[in-house]
């Protein structure tokens, strides 16, 4: 990582000072993708703001998140979402103790607004500066929704870019378990939704769309992989978009509920057997979930029900702690403080910057 050189010495002693006493009311700030998002989060813990300004309609007519109207539409609105933070916790920038980013992954133009951003907002308040994984933010959502949690635990990453199953040792310390070999399950979903003429981002609609359909209506392939706890989504992505297209090829009625049922129950099915085995087979007791994904209703429930079966705690951060926002950098942001994990004013952002 860059910033590790330009850390003057005070800089340094506030960050020692915070680590000693085990408090920090800390700024973050999320630009990865296509929300502008804002929060104050105390002791890794405590939300006092969330501030989340979305830019999906803005993409929607193109079917997808345009890099360049992202970081413009980001540098517009990352002013008033953080005064808005401020605002809504009642603190002005002598209440904080850190600034707090999500450097990577991403997109470049869009993480560099974030970035720059919190540079200069450090720069100016002489405050230290976190930088966070952004997919380490999704799992510390998890320990804003749940107060007693504690590693160790598993943890299934499901988002838009990301399909991970990690073992969460101890704060910040993974060890991965599994991962996609291709797409991601937001994508999948959204790709999925895009066929059956859902606009982006498709997975919430098919996710409300499945209700209404049979989730064994559709024959999806059974995809064998080699890896135990990996996951491939390509395949069964594949396979649907043929069968629809093959029915409109017939002039069939598409029945978009049922499909979306079953590709639905398809991955559901995937995500939760391979993420509960790997618990179960590394003797964990509590699984959490997180992620775009993580918001999917079927998800969550079955989730619940294996893990449950299966006599360990079950964790998920509400909806709106799964997709994106700026309040799950904070709690992460706090727990790398505490190790003494700060940036200097060189910075970068780090577009493929991985979690293990
Ligand atoms: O974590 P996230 O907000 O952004 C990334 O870091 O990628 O995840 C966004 C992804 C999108 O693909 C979106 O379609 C998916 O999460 N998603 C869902 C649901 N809500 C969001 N997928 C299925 N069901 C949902 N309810
Ligand atoms: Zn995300």
């Amino acid at each position: 990582m860059d910033g590790q050189t330009m850390i003057p010495t005070r800089i340094r002693e506030k960050a020692m000072q915070l680590q000693a006493c085990g408090h920090a009311r800390i700024l973050a700030i999320e630009s990865s993708c296509d929300e502008t998002a804002a929060a104050v989060v105390e002791d890794g813990r405590i939300v006092r703001s969330s501030i989340i300004s979305s830019q999906i309609p803005l993409h929607a007519m193109y079917g997808g998140v345009v890099p360049e109207i992202a970081s413009r539409k980001h540098v517009e609105s990352i002013e008033p979402v953080v005064q808005e933070a401020l605002k809504e916790a009642k603190m002005s920038l002598e209440d904080l103790d850190a600034i707090a980013v999500t450097y990577g992954p991403g997109l470049v133009g869009a993480l560099l607004v974030g970035v720059s951003y919190a540079k200069g907002l450090a720069y100016a308040a002489d405050l230290p500066l976190i930088p966070v994984n952004h997919i380490e933010g999704h799992v510390s959502a998890n320990y804003l929704a749940h107060p007693g949690l504690e590693p160790p635990f598993v943890c299934l990453i499901a988002s838009g870019g990301h399909s991970h199953i990690v073992n969460v040792e101890e704060y910040g310390k993974y060890i991965l378990l599994g991962q996609t070999m291709d797409d991601a399950a937001g994508e999948a979903f959204d790709k999925a939704a895009r066929v059956l003429g859902l606009p982006y981002p498709g997975g919430p609609l098919l996710d409300k769309l499945s209700k209404e359909g049979n989730p064994h209506a559709l024959k999806l392939p059974h995809v064998k992989i080699a890896g135990k706890y990996d996951y491939s989504f390509s395949g069964l992505k594949t396979a649907l978009i043929n069968q629809v297209h093959a029915m409109r090829q017939r002039g069939e009625d598409v029945p978009a509920a049922d499909i979306a049922a079953s590709f639905q129950y398809a991955v559901v099915e995937m995500l939760s057997d391979k993420a509960v085995a790997a618990a179960v087979d590394t003797g964990a007791r509590t699984v959490a979930l997180a992620g775009g994904v993580a918001s999917n209703s079927q998800l969550r429930a079955v989730m619940e029900g294996k893990c449950r079966a299966h006599g360990m705690d079950f964790r998920m951060p509400p909806p709106i702690l799964c997709t994106d926002n700026a309040a799950m950098i904070g709690s992460a942001a706090f727990y790398r403080l505490m190790k003494g994990e700060i940036a200097g004013l060189d910075l970068n952002a780090a577009p493929s910057l991985r979690l293990v």
